[in-house]
């Protein structure tokens, strides 16, 4: 019985909706200097296939981007279903705020449960709700105000005209404009009222931790914006349309960490851009010390490119960790962190562990992944980069090592000299832990958890860091320096270079 009140509701708002963007659109013509009927309604350009027919190339990379799954990501819907339950409903909008926010701005839904009811262009970050915006509103939990009109806001100041939509500059969208991080940042930045009445949590901190580094500078000064690095220019036509000239055009794949998990448009080359990216983001070192009796290493990882801690936002689902060998004539004489596709990494009985991530904590200070439940935050992520002045100490901030084996681990050293040791970060975009909690609650069908890759980072994409005694004498990526007393020999990975 409830089940079909709760049904007739949802049609009745759907069929509501037409009736709001109607009304819209026809405010968006009335405000707007040229007569609307000139360009297509606010409807129209609401759905990304219409900016298809003359933007071909952003359709095409936005189509297979996070952007465009992140409602329709099999485990934002479990996790938001869960959520609604454990909290009577509490959770409200504030997830699909974020991950369908064109829904939730017309009306279309006010908790995501009935998301498969909804027309495809209402899910996940579409073309319209990016590029109408005209204010952020603040600093986090998505403030972004959409105009609801029919110009589309981008960092072109001579746009040609065109019979879709009109065009306008806005610094909001312009990725040389500092002031465009606010626009991704606000998104990319959790406050969680959680548990309801107790204190906020800073869950996601992407935006904050960009202004404490020093992207947040002035661009002369260094600075750069989220979509500096996020989305690169080539030249190339913005529109295949009459008239337009070359200029710089932005990349939208938005590749980073996470995939989907499920039938999507160009999966194989998202995948490709993401290793990409990640090749390039950290440094690693390995310095092997031989002792007396034995030996001890210490592996140094270093965020390199970064605009924020790494990993940043989601760092309590992320999975990132180091994975050490050491041989001696072939045989295994040390491992940390090694660990099969399908086991979770915190399954592993290994004290000299070491996780990049937030790891959260509930009132009673138990290990917790749901975002409601979360209380307490501790990071072990590496920091971005601070200052560009070697001689400041917060140049290494972006510098984190560790002694394998730990001193705290008994025994505290290797009883041989390895003649070989390998470092590898590995990162996987969710907890194999995260996702059996959801399939044992019932909310997520467990072949999703199959797919979760793995990624190498801190490879050049073929190889490991190789640690050997030649390798430490090459004089690119070998090095010396004091480690337990005595003089270790180092060998460190070089990114490739943009
Ligand atoms: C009929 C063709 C056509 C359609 C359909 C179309 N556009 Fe455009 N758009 C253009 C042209 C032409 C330009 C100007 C390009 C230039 O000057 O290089 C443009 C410019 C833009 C700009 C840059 C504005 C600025 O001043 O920075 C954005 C953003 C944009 N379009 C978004 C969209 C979106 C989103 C859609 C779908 C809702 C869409 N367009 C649909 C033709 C079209
Ligand atoms: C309306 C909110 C919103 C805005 C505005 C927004 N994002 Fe996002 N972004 C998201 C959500 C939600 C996801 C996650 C989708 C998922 O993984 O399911 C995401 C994912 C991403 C990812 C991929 C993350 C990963 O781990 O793979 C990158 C990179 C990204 N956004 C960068 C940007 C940049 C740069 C901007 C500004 C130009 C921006 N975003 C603006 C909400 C937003
Ligand atoms: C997450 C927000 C976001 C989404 C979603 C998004 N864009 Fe953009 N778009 C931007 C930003 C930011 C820029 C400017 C980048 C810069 O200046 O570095 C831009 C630039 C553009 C431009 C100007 C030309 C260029 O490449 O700089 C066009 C045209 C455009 N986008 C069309 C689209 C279309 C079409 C879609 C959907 C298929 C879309 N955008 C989705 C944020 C977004
Ligand atoms: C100096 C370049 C740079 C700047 C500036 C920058 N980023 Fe990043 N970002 C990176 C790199 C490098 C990575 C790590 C590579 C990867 O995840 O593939 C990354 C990762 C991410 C991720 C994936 C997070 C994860 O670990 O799950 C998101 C989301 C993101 N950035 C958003 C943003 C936003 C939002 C801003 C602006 C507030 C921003 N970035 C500024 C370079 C940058
Ligand atoms: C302020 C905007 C915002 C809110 C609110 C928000 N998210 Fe997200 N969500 C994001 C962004 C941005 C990312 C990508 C973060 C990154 O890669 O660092 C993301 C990523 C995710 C991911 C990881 C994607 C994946 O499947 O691997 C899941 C799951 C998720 N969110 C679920 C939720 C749930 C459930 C809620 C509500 C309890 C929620 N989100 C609330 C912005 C938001």
């Amino acid at each position: 019985m409830t089940e079909l009140r709760k049904r007739t509701t949802r049609t009745t708002l759907l069929l509501g909706l037409s009736v709001v963007l109607a009304t819209s659109a026809q405010l968006g013509g009335c405000s707007s200097d040229d007569p609307a009927e000139d360009k297509l309604s606010v409807q129209e350009l609401m759905k990304p296939e219409t900016c298809k027919t003359c933007h071909s190339g952003h359709y095409d990379e936005w189509s297979g981007s996070m952007h465009a799954y992140a409602a329709k990501d099999p485990v934002f819907r479990a996790m938001n279903k869960r959520g609604q339950e454990e909290t009577g409903g509490k959770l409200g909008d504030f997830c699909v705020g974020c991950h369908a926010p064109l829904a939730v701005a017309v009306g279309a839904t006010t908790d995501g449960l009935n998301l498969d009811e909804l027309p495809d262009e209402l899910l996940g970050v579409g073309c319209y709700f990016c590029h109408n915006t005209k204010a952020v509103e603040d600093t986090h939990n998505n403030p972004l105000r959409i105009a609801f009109d029919q110009t589309m806001r981008g960092p072109i100041g001579d746009p040609v005209e065109n019979s879709a939509h009109h065009s306008e500059y806005s610094e909001l969208l312009d990725g040389n404009s500092q002031t465009s991080a606010s626009t991704c940042g606000s998104c990319h930045d959790i406050v969680v009222p959680s548990p309801p009445g107790a204190a906020e949590v800073a869950l996601e901190r992407t935006f904050a931790e960009w202004q404490d580094s020093l992207f947040s500078n002035d661009p002369a000064q260094g600075g750069l914006s989220c979509a500096s690095c996020h989305m690169p220019g080539r030249d190339g036509i913005a529109a295949d349309a009459k008239g337009v000239k070359k200029r710089r055009v932005h990349a939208h794949s938005f590749p980073a960490v996470d995939v989907a998990l499920t039938d999507f448009p160009n999966t194989d080359t998202q995948r490709e851009l993401i290793q990409q990216e990640l090749n390039d983001t950290l440094r690693a070192e390995v310095c092997v010390a031989q002792l007396v009796d034995g030996a001890v290493m210490e592996v140094t990882l270093e965020n390199v490119s970064a605009g924020h801690r790494f990993p940043t936002g989601a760092s309590q689902d992320r999975r990132a960790w180091v994975e050490v060998r050491a041989f001696s004539a072939g045989t295994p004489i040390y491992e940390s962190g090694v660990v099969d596709a399908q086991t979770a990494v915190s399954d592993l009985v290994d004290p000299d562990l070491w996780q990049l991530r937030d790891f959260a904590f509930d009132a009673a200070d138990q290990p917790v992944h749901m975002f409601w439940d979360i209380v307490k935050l501790e990071s072990t992520t590496i920091p971005g980069p601070l200052t560009f002045d070697r001689s400041d100490p917060d140049y290494f901030a972006t510098h984190v090592k560790r002694r394998y084996p730990r001193a705290e681990s008994s025994p505290n050293q290797l009883d041989t000299m390895p003649d070989r040791v390998t470092v590898l970060v590995r990162l996987r975009p969710m907890g194999l832990d995260v996702l059996d909690d959801l399939v044992q609650s019932g909310h997520l069908d467990s072949a999703v958890k199959q797919k979760v890759p793995t990624f190498d980072i801190t490879s050049d994409g073929t190889s490991t860091v190789e640690w050997t005694l030649e390798a430490s004498d090459d004089p690119q990526l070998g090095s010396k320096r004091e480690l337990a007393g005595v003089l270790a020999r180092c060998v460190t990975s070089v990114p490739q270079q943009k």
